[in-house]
């Protein structure tokens, strides 16, 4: 019986949000993740293809600790670039179409001021970046109508390792506070980021490249202010630090700001405003903690190890 979505990396922070709302409308999910379908063998990629026969892949799986792929440039090529195009690959041969999730990290965020159009030419600051763009060149290669690219940015939601959980966890600690200052985009939630994906599913507009992300944007520390006044901790001081001074191992961009155009005309509507989501996050992840403190979190699910945890 083929299934409507097979959807890879559904363990993550994304994965398990596009799998719920997908059945949530009523289709058929299969989700897999490491143990299920390993993005490092060929192999496995076209057996699981082949066995649900699914009307598209929805590829969410990656390696996305973007300073760990500094650190290990062929395992982060593999999984992030060659797997996916083991996963186009399967996906043509089996008629099936895909949605692969890439990210603002293919840009150089020298475009200050000028939201990045899906045209805009890409240039990697990093690893993550470069491989993640080899990723979206393997789809984009196969020129099907039923291929998409689909960037976002600065991805949060309920459960797990989270930016905004970082923050609040560290201001209830009366730790100092420093967020970067210097990188401006948009933060995205999975939820309205999933929706979108699950639209574009619907909708089968022209393949080729979308962006999706929240509207507003903001700098980490904005983000980080707007956080804690939302969480009723707007008394709690956030000291500022620039890209440099924070020395990271992997380059960001300056500016990554999302043109959402093509996504809004296929839609009608845009993603709402990234504050309006951090507000439903803060609710949604406060219920998600108290369950996590009683059973396995999704990110203790064990796999290769290496570089496991997202980190942006
Ligand atoms: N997070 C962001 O801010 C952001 C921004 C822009 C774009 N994106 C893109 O959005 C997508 C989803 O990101 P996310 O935030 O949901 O990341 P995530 O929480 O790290 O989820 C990725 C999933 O892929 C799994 N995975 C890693 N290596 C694998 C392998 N070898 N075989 C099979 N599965 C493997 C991960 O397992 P482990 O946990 O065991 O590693 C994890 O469950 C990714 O393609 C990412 O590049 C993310």
């Amino acid at each position: 019986m083929p299934t409507d979505y097979l959807v890879t990396g559904a363990l993550g922070q994304l994965g398990r949000v596009v799998t719920t709302l997908a059945r949530q409308r009523g289709r058929s999910v299969v989700g897999v993740d490491v143990a299920e379908m390993p993005l490092d063998q060929r192999a496995a990629i076209q057996a699981v293809v082949a066995l649900h026969r699914p009307r598209l892949v929805v590829h969410c799986g990656a390696i996305t600790n973007v300073d760990g792929c500094e650190a290990e440039p062929l395992l982060a090529y593999r999984i992030n670039g060659l797997a996916t195009a083991w996963v186009a690959e399967a996906a043509a041969q089996h008629g099936a179409g895909m949605s692969y999730v890439s990210t603002d990290f293919v840009f150089d965020g020298t475009q200050d001021g000028v939201p990045y159009a899906v045209d805009a030419a890409p240039k990697p600051l990093s690893v993550y970046g470069a491989c993640k763009r080899l990723g979206e060149e393997a789809v984009l290669a196969h020129a099907r109508p039923d291929f998409y690219v689909v960037r976002t940015s600065w991805v949060f939601g309920p459960g797990g390792k989270n930016f905004p959980r970082a923050i609040l966890d560290r201001a209830k600690s009366g730790q100092p506070l420093k967020v970067v200052t210097d990188q401006v985009g948009r933060p995205t939630m999975t939820h309205d980021l999933a929706e979108a994906l699950l639209d574009i599913a619907d909708a089968r507009p022209a393949g080729g490249i979308y962006h999706a992300a929240n509207e507003g944007q903001c700098s980490w520390h904005q983000f980080a202010v707007d956080i804690l006044r939302e969480s009723g901790l707007g008394h709690v001081a956030v000291g500022t630090q620039t890209a440099a001074e924070l020395k990271r191992p992997a380059a960001r961009p300056a500016w990554s700001v999302l043109d959402t155009d093509k996504l809004a005309a296929v839609r009608g509507k845009r993603l709402p405003h990234y504050v309006d989501a951090l507000k439903r996050h803060l609710v949604l992840d406060a219920q998600t903690q108290a369950a996590e403190a009683s059973v396995p979190r999704a990110d203790d699910k064990g796999g290769p190890g290496a570089l496991r945890g997202k980190q942006y």
